[in-house]
């Protein structure tokens, strides 16, 4: 039997049960399909679910997705990270629903036309939703097979030679259902650490258990540290409560959406002259230890600054606005911005 044939059988009694999943021999819903395989990336399958269930109650259809307004969507996306993909996922449902007549294009070519869909993503759901052979790989896909055939090049450079191996698993039919199968394995069995070969379909053709160095793949090229920079936060309240914030900018970090104002981001960042950056002046009182959070290219320190709004500074200056403090849990603030917020109530 082919590792396949193998790995299908085993997905079909030990599947997980996932929202966007069709019951097998049901078509996927292209727009779920979709939907799941954008906010997964680079995101746990834990993380998305209670996501995905919101997004598909509220918007049901890609349509409804394309007339929402992009604040209602970067607010539903608060939380999930990586803020480029709900920009990008607003404008691909724009363009389907306006030129493609609300119907996602079911080839990988075609879906890699469209607004942050680059070639894993197409690849997915050509397969999960059409049906298409498609080679797919994503981390745990990488895991697994390094470890079948002890793939010894270290990440990133395996890239082609794995994705190779996996095309020459990928069976003609079923090529969806293949895809995930990997994917479980390799999130249930042949996880990262102390995996559970006697349970793995694929066990008696694998290599790295065969010689029982499971553990180490896949290789992996020595990582650059993390940098860390280091700002401020100026968390300010007016007499009624309101707090003080801003939209960022629409592109780059966090783009359009809501922060706490602060200082830059910066490797020899001095909380002394800190107060210098904060968008306005009043008896800012710095709030007893930090906020720290990791984003992908470097960890950040922030320390808290907190004050009242002098009684005649009920208007908020240029570029802000205050926000009720009821309705601060409801802005398109990420995690980061949360963490302020916390530190802030618990101390203030
Ligand atoms: N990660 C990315 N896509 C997935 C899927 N369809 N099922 C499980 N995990 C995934």
């Amino acid at each position: 039997m082919t590792e396949a044939t193998l790995l299908l059988a085993w997905y079909d009694r030990h599947r997980r049960h996932l929202p966007w999943r069709s019951a097998p021999g049901h078509p996927a819903d292209p727009y779920a399909v979709w939907l799941s395989e954008i906010m997964l990336q680079q995101t746990t399958v834990q993380a998305v679910k209670a996501y995905f269930e919101l997004f598909l109650a509220r918007w049901p259809r890609v349509e409804d997705l394309a007339a929402a307004s992009s604040d209602d969507i970067m607010r539903a996306w608060a939380g999930l990270g990586y803020y480029s993909r709900a920009r990008n996922l607003h404008a691909c449902a724009k363009f389907v629903a306006g030129e493609h007549g609300g119907r996602f294009p079911d080839t990988e070519e075609g879906l890699r036309a469209l607004p942050g869909i680059g070639p894993y993503t197409a690849a997915a759901i050509a397969a999960i939703a059409f049906g298409r052979r498609a080679v797919v790989v994503d981390g745990n896909i990488e895991r697994v097979v390094t470890r079948l055939f002890a793939i010894e090049e270290p990440l990133p450079r395996a890239k082609p030679t794995i994705r190779a191996a996996t095309d020459r698993l990928t069976p003609d039919l079923r090529a969806g259902d293949f895809a995930q199968a990997m994917m479980d394995l390799g999130a249930t069995i042949c996880t990262p650490r102390r995996p559970a070969c006697a349970l793995c379909p694929l066990n008696v053709g694998c290599v790295a258990c065969r010689e029982v160095r499971q553990e180490a793949f896949p290789m992996k090229a020595p990582k650059a540290e993390r940098p860390l920079r280091a700002g401020a936060a100026f968390f300010l309240r007016r007499g009624d409560g309101a707090v003080l914030v801003r939209t960022r900018p629409p592109r780059g970090l966090l783009g359009g959406m809501t922060e706490i104002p602060g200082s830059e981001w910066h490797a020899d960042f001095d909380p002394a002259q800190a107060t210098d950056s904060a968008p306005l002046a009043a008896a800012w009182l710095r709030l007893p230890g930090t906020v720290e959070h990791v984003f992908t290219h470097f960890a950040l320190r922030l320390t808290v600054f907190a004050a009242l709004a002098e009684a005649g500074e009920n208007v908020a200056p240029d570029g802000y606005r205050f926000v009720a403090d009821k309705d601060l849990d409801s802005e398109a603030l990420p995690a980061v911005m949360r963490k302020i917020v916390a530190h802030a109530r618990a101390q203030t």
